[in-house]
């Protein structure tokens, strides 16, 4: 038996090492020590990524399990700042990779049609992204590769890998609803990016003024009036599309059964998010961890 002073002594050891043990994995690098431990679920570190989603209100992250689609620690949320230049977002991304102790490869959903990582619109933030490398800017502000990808593209990523797009032959199509309407197409999980079929015209509007949550709540309009809008919008979609399933993703998917009676105009499928609004973060990361693979 040791005597209760040296059993003391390897405790206290043994405490400090649990503390602040950092795992290192290839060019990833995690402190556990400043994750939420409680919500751990250990990971195979190898396909541990980032994910960060740059919503209207929030910029929010967490890290994935990129194999299972499944959150490693909790969400860490950050409201977007006014103005979301970028200078301002990316501060508040390094602030999120610091609260993770990460280093690596990180995956970025922005609200965006996005070539090369280069942003293109900027309809729901700042307008001085239009033309950016927001992939290389983030590099510099934080030291992390970057992989940039629209945020609607990001949450179809996720739910035709991981939810209820897993199993659909032909194609798929998910509409998120926020600050705007953004859409992601898919043919057999092929996905065809930017299609941003939020801006297309309907009745004289762009569709996203006139459908968004953010007009649902500008307009204080309740859910079965907003609801005869969208439905309206979805079946504009479905004729030109004629998708198998349709997933509604964003803060919107949380509140499906509010609107889901209303829907009824639309013939085909259509689904909140299994990933909720989980899915553009999950995404991001998935994305990153992907193309590691083209180079
Ligand atoms: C943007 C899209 C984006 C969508 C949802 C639209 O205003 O143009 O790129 O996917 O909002 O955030």
């Amino acid at each position: 038996m040791k005597a209760p002073f040296q059993r003391k002594i390897y405790f206290i050891i043994l405490h400090k090492f649990f503390l602040y043990k950092k795992i290192f994995v290839g060019n990833i690098f995690i402190n556990f020590s400043r994750l939420n431990q409680s919500n751990l679920i250990m990971p195979n570190n190898e396909n541990v990524r980032l994910g960060i989603d740059f919503g209207g209100s929030g910029i929010k992250g967490a890290l994935i399990d990129t194999d299972t689609g499944e959150l490693v620690t909790e969400r860490h949320r950050i409201p977007t700042p006014s103005p979301s230049t970028p200078d301002s977002v990316s501060e508040t991304i390094r602030q999120i990779i610091e609260h993770f102790g990460y280093s690596g490869k990180i995956g970025v959903a922005f609200p965006s049609a996005v070539q090369a990582g280069v942003i293109q619109t900027a309809a729901n933030i700042d307008k001085s992204w239009i033309g950016k490398d927001a992939s290389a800017i983030l590099e510099e502000k934080t030291g992390c590769e970057t992989i940039i990808i629209n945020d609607a593209d990001a949450a179809g990523l996720a739910e035709m890998r991981f939810g209820h797009g897993k199993d659909i032959q032909g194609v798929g199509m998910i509409v998120t609803v926020g600050s705007g309407l953004g859409t992601a197409l898919f043919t057999n999980g092929v996905l065809l990016p930017n299609t941003e079929l939020g801006h297309v015209h309907y009745k004289d509007k762009i569709a996203e003024n006139w459908a968004s949550d953010a007009t649902r709540k500008k307009k204080d309009l309740s859910w079965k009036k907003w609801a005869k809008r969208f439905g309206k919008y979805l079946h504009y979609l479905e004729q030109l599309f004629y998708p198998e399933l349709i997933i509604i993703g964003g803060g919107a998917s949380k509140k499906f059964q509010k609107y889901e009676k209303y829907l009824h105009k639309v013939r085909t499928r259509v689904l909140p998010a299994y990933l909720q609004n989980h899915a553009g973060i999950i995404g991001a990361a998935v994305e990153a961890k992907e193309l590691e693979k083209v180079g």
